[in-house]
């Protein structure tokens, strides 16, 4: 395919000689009104180099390109030179691309298969699995979807927070208040109402805190009877957390969480000590970072266990050793802004010079209509139940729209959809900011809603069904591309040629809301040319372009719901 950007900077540079192809690259605009063109230069930067006046460079940039056969016409206008791109070749380069790559439309091998880990979701053991927790699962599965389509060998891992203190704290409580059964029927909750009711007791005997830490020492130990209770725990729980992962359609490659290094933290305390890194504070160790603008790293408290930092630390050189990685990608809540600070300059210090390959990828809050969540006044939203209210809810809808459809299917759909629903709308923002969750919202089908870009691909698919195969097999294989020239037609295109950049734009900035912001783009532009144009004419030439044009939005649609984590039902 023609690289249109390239082919303008290679067309302007001999004008101006003092500027590199790299630099003109730099300053070609794509103009947001397509009545400036579909590409823009503005000599605001070469009138300086070369002492002229903007407009008068535009001027005769203007003129020495206007006759390339890849532009229909050049125009100046003041600073700025408009170019507006020849229409059929560009439909025809564009469209013949995407039919023929169809499911690899957007995939590139920028990649190389090199090693990306993306670490996401990492729930608490024992804690909700709520809504919260969804940013993290969804922001991150997308990510590793996009180094996927970016030709990165991709490593999924869950981080669990399944070690630390507090299961100390919910033995001690399940010895004393609890039952095998409840904790079989509903792991996460029953859990979780033992670790609140063990502070609720310990307020009036705090002797159980010493019972908890004696616990724990037994855990980290490795006694029999505690690591067994633990490691029930633990199976427990995940099993909770798969069946979201489930619905999801969420994999991971490790399960490997805090309990797996463990045993791997003296090597990295001692490594510490060995640096001169490590300072004694009443017993403690810490590593202090104030050169750095941060507070200390406690590294082990004063009874010699280790902490959740310290974990961390073993955990990434742990995935250097083993994954050799090119990028450590974390997608995890804003507030630990200040523990990956610390921990990534910990490293650092160290002398592994990856540290720097290790990124944070935060996120902001979420918080419901009603009021924010509380874990410990026990007000949380469990995010299977968000998602179970989401599938209830579309298929509601479902029904009311379509009440003869059979009930296989419209539990299929409202699987897709409802979940998707509230996939889309996690990814829909910039990941930093806070939202506040609604479902009127998450499941409008008009606006710009996971629903609507899903109902367009429905669409799309529907018009291919009428169009019949005969005439979809004739699209793939040519058709007449000065029949997609109108300006809905062109303005499709224009957002089916970006689409691969816009993933690459996505992987760079760990940013998947430019994903679902340009597929939004791509569902309303396909819906005006289906409005704005008759598809299935009676003139088969005009019809075979048509449906080509169809065949590859629904190609970037599919494509992109995909990278979302989201499924593309045919009938909706
Ligand atoms: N388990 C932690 C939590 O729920 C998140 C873990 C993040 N990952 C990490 N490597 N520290 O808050």
């Amino acid at each position: 395919m023609i690289n249109y950007k390239e082919k303008i900077a290679e067309l302007i540079a001999p004008q101006i000689g003092e500027l590199g192809k790299d630099e003109i690259l730099d300053i070609i605009e794509l103009p947001a009104d397509s009545s400036m063109g579909d590409y823009a230069f503005p000599c605001f930067k070469p009138a300086k180099i070369l002492r002229k006046a903007p407009p008068m460079i535009a001027k005769g940039i203007a003129e020495a390109i206007a006759d390339a056969p890849i532009f229909e016409k050049v125009e100046q206008v003041n600073a700025y030179v408009n170019m507006f791109v020849s229409r059929d070749e560009f439909a025809g380069e564009i469209v013949k691309e995407v039919v023929a790559k169809d499911e690899d439309y957007g995939k590139s091998d920028m990649g190389q298969n090199r090693p990306v880990i993306v670490e996401y979701s990492s729930p608490n053991i024992a804690k909700p699995f709520h809504i919260g927790h969804i940013r993290s699962t969804v922001i991150g599965a997308s990510i590793a979807r996009i180094y996927d389509y970016l030709g990165f060998d991709v490593i999924r891992i869950n981080h669990l927070g399944d070690y630390g203190t507090q299961f100390g704290k919910m033995i001690v409580a399940y010895r004393h208040w609890g039952n095998r059964q409840d904790v079989i029927d509903s792991p996460i909750k029953t859990l979780l109402e033992y670790y609140t009711r063990f502070h609720v007791e310990a307020e009036k005997d705090p002797s159980l805190e010493d019972e908890a830490r004696a616990t724990f020492t037994k855990l980290e130990n490795g006694e029999k009877e505690e690591t067994e209770i633990w490691q029930w725990f633990r199976d427990e729980s995940l099993k909770e957390f798969n069946r979201v992962y489930d619905m999801l359609g969420i994999k991971y490659d490790s399960y490997a969480g805090e309990s797996f290094y463990s045993d791997k933290m003296p090597r990295f305390v001692k490594e510490l000590e060995d640096k001169g890194l490590m300072e004694e504070d009443d017993g403690a160790q810490l590593v202090r970072l104030d050169d750095y603008g941060l507070t200390p790293a406690l590294i082990t408290k004063s009874d010699g266990s280790t902490l959740y930092i310290t974990r961390d630390i073993a955990a990434a050189v742990y995935r250097k050793e083993t994954y050799n990685f090119y990028k450590n990608i974390y997608v995890v809540a804003s507030q630990q802004n200040l523990h990956f600070q610390q921990w990534i300059k910990i490293l650092e210090l160290m002398g592994y010079e990856w540290a720097k390959d290790c990124v944070h990828v935060p996120f902001g809050l979420v918080s419901l209509e009603d009021g924010t969540m509380s874990t410990r006044e026990g007000r949380v939203v469990f995010l299977e139940d968000v998602l179970n209210g989401a599938v209830d809810k579309t298929r509601e809808i479902i029904k009311e729209k379509n009440p003869d459809a059979s009930p296989e299917a419209v539990e299929e759909v409202a699987k897709a959809v409802g979940i998707g629903a509230v996939v889309f709308n996690e990814l829909a923002n910039y990941r930093i900011k806070d939202y506040v969750f609604s479902w009127e919202h998450v499941l409008n089908f008009e606006g710009e809603t996971g629903p609507y870009v899903q109902y367009t691909h429905a669409r799309a698919c529907s018009v291919l069904r009428k169009a019949g195969e005969d005439t979809v097999a004739k699209a793939r294989e040519g058709f007449d591309p000065s029949y997609l020239t109108g300006n809905s037609a062109h303005a499709l295109s224009t957002l089916l040629y970006r689409f691969p950049d816009v993933i690459v734009e996505a992987g760079e900035k760990y940013e998947p809301s430019i994903v679902t912001r340009h597929i939004v783009d791509i569902a309303q532009a396909f819906n005006k040319f289906y409005h704005d144009e008759h598809i299935l004419v009676d003139d088969e030439d005009e019809r075979i372009a048509k449906v080509a044009m169809v065949l590859a939005a629904r190609a970037a649609i599919r494509n992109g719901l995909d990278i979302l984590c989201m499924k593309a039902p045919e009938k909706m």
